[in-house]
């Protein structure tokens, strides 16, 4: 069955390479992230490989952004995953011609990967450092689930993956906004999923070890970078669960560097 998934933090690391993976894969997508530019790039690079995109950028913290990336899935859904005016009409001239029977509609999908990280001593973390963290990976990440899941139900249900970290289970040291805003992360998961499981929304909690992204060139780092995972093997782990048509439901899932916590 096809899919039209949106995807927060597409404008980099592994919301990008989420979104080229589901793309490869057939699906239409709805982007998100704040830097239009790399957004643009993005989705150049999944339009490349045959498929609908449409982007909104916006800050996940603020109301309204994932209002915006679901009204136009919502869109794309209601005329069978293509451009809104062009298959919907030429599927509405078929149909009234007796050529073909409707298609049959897409599945709604999300993968929620904004985020952003600052790692230091907590003494030093600044307040809008606090601020910004709780925002994106809280606020934003519970602004997006609940327009999902608004947008969701009713609509055939779906899968939504939310990108925590390892990070929701495993307390690291000068981390302390970051472990926070994961742990609250999984929480919310776990709640909403027990919420809508009813509704056919499956909410998974998937939380990565340490991907080689972007995300480390602003942060620094000491560790190996190469020993961390690729973003582009996340991505295909992330698109199975998005794309699974089993009935099953993949709550929690931890995908680790082969060598573990690093
Ligand atoms: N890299 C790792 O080792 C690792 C490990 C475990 C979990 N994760 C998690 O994976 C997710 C993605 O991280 P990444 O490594 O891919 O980092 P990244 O390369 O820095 O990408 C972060 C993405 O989030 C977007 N973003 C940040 N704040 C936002 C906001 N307020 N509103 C909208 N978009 C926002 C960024 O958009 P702009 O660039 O347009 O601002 C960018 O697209 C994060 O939740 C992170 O915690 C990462």
């Amino acid at each position: 069955m096809s899919r039209i998934c949106v995807v927060t933090g597409a404008s980099s690391g592994i919301g990008r390479a989420v979104s080229i993976e589901l793309a490869g894969r057939g699906c239409t997508l709805v982007l998100g992230g704040r830097n239009l530019e790399r957004l643009d790039e993005t989705a150049a690079k999944c339009r490349g490989l045959g498929v609908v995109v449409e982007t909104a950028a916006g800050d996940v913290s603020t109301l309204g952004h994932a209002t915006l990336l679901f009204d136009k899935a919502i869109r794309l859904w209601e005329s069978g995953g293509e451009m809104p005016g062009v298959g919907a009409s030429i599927s509405h001239v078929i149909t009234e011609i007796g050529a073909s029977t409707p298609r049959a509609r897409p599945r709604l999908a999300a993968v929620f990967a904004a985020g952003s990280a600052y790692f230091g001593p907590t003494l030093e973390l600044p307040d809008d450092t606090w601020a910004e963290t709780v925002g994106t990976n809280l606020t934003g990440l519970f602004y997006c689930c609940r327009e999902a899941a608004r947008s969701m139900a009713g609509r055939g249900g779906g899968r939504i993956v939310n990108v925590l970290s390892i990070a929701a289970v495993h307390p690291f040291p000068q981390s302390a906004a970051y472990v926070a805003t994961k742990y609250g992360g999984l929480g919310l998961t776990r709640s909403l999923s027990s919420e809508f499981r009813k509704d056919h929304l499956h909410f998974t909690a998937f939380l990565p070890g340490s991907v080689d992204t972007p995300l480390w060139d602003r942060t620094g780092t000491s560790l190996d970078r190469s020993k961390m995972l690729a973003a582009e093997d996340v991505a295909r782990a992330i698109a199975d669960i998005v794309c699974s048509d089993d009935l099953g439901a993949f709550d929690e899932v931890h995908y680790m560097p082969p060598e573990g916590i690093l």
